[in-house]
């Protein structure tokens, strides 16, 4: 028993506030609705995807999701990011949209996707209640675009920035994993990008998942000379405030966009920590990295159900590791992040 078992698993059942033994507090639920992703990105499935295992392993129903999401709610949670695979595949998308923006004390509804279907239906999603997206663009040259996702789909990627902009998103996250030899030197025309664009592009370095081979080796590039280049050319780090993830934010007089660098890497990344994810089967993931998750589908059943599985999710928390061991090599058990949403 560790020292703080004794506390901790004394009553925070009953607290209405999911908090581990470190005292980070678990306002922000990251659930997947599908592992199904329409992209091949090098770095995620690069031949695609493929069913796993069992057939009858289906994705969770609506009904379910609502039950997921009004427990987190009713322990605190306020930030709910409906990801992937690519959350846009399934039909019902805009539904479960909708039906997380009408839970209460959900405020943010945010979503991640690889943007190919935004243009066309952003419109839907925000008068459903989205509140926020994240999109990738791994580079903003459409032949290394099709090159890394294995999709020609960068004009209607870019449309879809355009058309959320448009119709009122303040703010469009847009994600871009590191990769050496792809994106390496594109610094300066991102930055162009960005001048005259309320975008906060997050340089994510890659992560070594479990289904990984040379690429890491080959691919991985620090975030540290990006920061430099900020740092020496006039960029301000943003200061964080409570609830901000582990992202670092750089801001600049003259653009009207922001960076994100999001440097798993570095010391103190964890201590942020803020979110938990639900995979899209129903397991409980505490990290990215690292375990097998916690089963949570049988108590998905019935809405008498939520006292036990509010119970089983903060005896789970209890058990959360202070940091990753992505250093070390550890890669865990995530084969790769579509499988239970980046
Ligand atoms: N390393 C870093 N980022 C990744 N993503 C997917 N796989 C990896 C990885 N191995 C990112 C995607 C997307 C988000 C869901 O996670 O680019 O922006
Ligand atoms: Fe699909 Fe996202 Fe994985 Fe690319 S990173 S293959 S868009 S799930």
């Amino acid at each position: 028993m560790g020292e703080h078992d004794g506390v901790s698993a004394l009553s925070q059942a009953d607290s209405k506030q999911f908090v581990d033994r470190y005292e980070r507090k678990f306002y922000y639920l990251r659930l997947s609705i599908t592992d199904v992703c329409n992209f091949k990105c090098t770095y995620c499935l690069p031949d695609g995807y493929h069913p796993t295992g069992r057939k009858n392993s289906s994705f969770l129903d609506q009904t379910e999701i609502k039950r997921i999401v009004n427990a987190f709610a009713d322990c605190g949670t306020t930030k709910v990011r409906i990801t992937g695979g690519e959350p846009t595949l399934r039909k019902d998308f805009t539904d479960i949209v909708a039906s997380v923006a009408d839970t209460r004390g959900i405020k943010k509804v945010a979503m991640t996707t690889n943007g190919y279907r935004m243009a066309k239906q952003v419109d839907s999603w925000k008068d459903a209640g989205l509140t926020n997206i994240n999109v990738s663009v791994d580079s903003l040259d459409p032949k290394l675009f099709h090159q890394i996702t294995g999709e020609n789909k960068f004009h209607d990627v870019m449309n879809g920035i355009e058309r959320a902009l448009e119709i009122g998103y303040e703010q469009i996250k847009v994600n871009v994993v590191l990769l050496k030899q792809y994106n390496g030197n594109a610094l300066p025309s991102f930055l162009h990008w960005i001048k005259s664009r309320p975008i906060q592009l997050r340089f994510i370095e890659l992560m070594q998942t479990g289904e990984m081979d040379s690429l890491f080796q080959e691919q991985h590039q620090s975030g540290v000379s990006i920061r430099n280049h900020l740092i020496a050319n006039g960029w301000l780090l943003k200061v964080k405030e409570a609830n901000d993830g582990p992202a670092q934010v750089f801001i600049h007089p003259d653009y009207l966009g922001e960076i994100g660098l999001i440097m798993p890497y570095e010391k103190g990344f964890c201590e942020t920590c803020n979110r938990l994810r639900v995979s899209a089967t129903g397991k409980l993931h505490l990290c990215l990295f690292g375990e097998e998750g916690v089963e949570l589908r049988d108590l998905l059943q019935q809405d008498e159900q939520e006292k036990d599985l509010i119970a089983r999710i903060q005896g789970a928390l209890n058990t959360k590791s202070v940091s990753h061991f992505l250093q070390e090599g550890k890669t865990g058990m995530t084969p790769h992040l579509a499988s239970i949403g980046g």
